[in-house]
């Protein structure tokens, strides 16, 4: 009995010593991640303690009451160590987060640099006056819509699969789905064309939402220019046109563009209008998924349905209609690899345009 009891106590000092070194152990770990990844082998399954406690069963009562208290003792220890160390570790790697995050101003404020229009706002005004030098109209509509704007107006009619390609955010006004932000500029061509002035010339640029999740060539609020002509025999050669002039106006004649047959409810025939990738110049890279080309957006002759909708007589005038997105355009025209840049404010990034 005498021997078992004396082995017993070396393995309460052996558990006693192992209590110490994984004290230090915790108090090594140099991060979270390392403290949590070397629990397991710590205090869980594979470590000592777990082979101590499966031992227990073989010693004589008295001993195994005496081990087992001593192996709670010390879990309950270590536990307290990791406990006290997981909270210190997490507010050193918060405040070196909130380090991290702080926008350094200084170079800013010494250079006293002179706040500027955002970059969206730039091409946006020099959209405007390529446009106005057409002789169109700049005209602006609001982002909260409803739906008869947004998509009813528009030959989307409740229930139609073109809907669910715009993942709206819907307004809580109390009608249910009744309002929304407008998914897309084109609401504003109804708008005008309920004025009943014809002919029309007219851009509306604006603010758009959609329920996206951002990527290097997304935002969930992004600016589009919607285009909308009617007159009498206007055609999709009219269009084309249109669409190539205020490209050279942008881009400058060297970049390549495309139009690709498409769908939408509110034109008939569509296109969808694509340039060149001026990341990549057509070789393929991240920006634009490997495929060489940017969409900048939608065209095509405006749908009698649409006309009809707004009490313009579709015998008599017909038109065209295109929208695109202007973030997309500032992005290729200045080699911005990713969207995103736009929305964060980083005045590194800002003070180069
Ligand atoms: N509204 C479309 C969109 O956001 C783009 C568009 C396509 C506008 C064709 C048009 C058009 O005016 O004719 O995806």
């Amino acid at each position: 009995m005498s021997g078992v009891s004396g082995e017993s106590t070396t393995l309460i000092e052996r558990i006693a010593i192992y209590g110490r070194d994984a004290a230090g152990a915790v108090a090594g770990v140099a991060s979270l991640l390392e403290l949590e990844e070397s629990l397991p082998g710590l205090t869980g399954k594979r470590s000592p303690l777990a082979s101590w406690k499966r031992e227990l069963a073989a010693l004589a009562p008295d001993e195994r009451r005496e081990v087992g208290l001593a192996l709670n003792a010390v879990v309950r220890e270590i536990d307290a160590f990791v406990e006290r160390r997981r909270a210190d570790l997490a507010a050193a790697e918060r405040r070196e987060r909130v380090a991290l995050d702080r926008l350094d101003l200084s170079e800013v404020l010494e250079r006293r640099l002179p706040g500027h229009l955002h970059l969206v706002t730039q091409v946006r005004e020099e959209l405007e006056d390529v446009f106005a030098g057409m002789g169109y109209e700049i005209a602006d509509g609001p982002e909260a819509e409803t739906e008869w704007y947004n998509f009813t107006a528009l030959n989307m009619p409740r229930d139609h699969a073109a809907r669910s390609n715009q993942d709206s955010f819907y307004l809580a006004t109390g009608d249910h789905e009744s309002h929304l932000l407008r998914t897309q500029t084109s609401p504003v061509q109804i708008r005008l064309l309920e004025r009943g002035v014809l002919p029309l010339y007219a851009v509306a640029p604006g603010r758009v939402y959609r329920r996206d999740t951002s990527d290097a060539r997304h935002l969930p609020v992004f600016h589009q220019i919607e285009g909308i002509v009617v007159d009498r025999g206007v055609t999709f050669g009219d269009l084309a046109g249109t669409i190539g002039t205020f490209v050279a106006a942008i881009f400058g004649s060297g970049i390549g563009s495309r139009l690709r047959p498409a769908y939408f409810p509110f034109t008939e025939p569509s296109a969808e209008f694509e340039i060149t990738c001026t990341i990549c110049r057509g070789e393929g890279c991240r920006t634009c998924g490997q495929t060489g080309w940017i969409e900048l957006g939608g065209c095509g002759m405006i749908h009698p349905a649409v006309l009809e909708a707004t009490g313009v007589d579709a015998e008599q005038w017909t038109g065209f209609a295109f929208g695109f997105g202007i973030d997309r355009l500032a992005m290729m025209r200045h080699e911005i690899e990713d969207i995103r840049s736009l929305i964060e404010n980083d005045v590194r990034f800002l003070t180069q345009f």
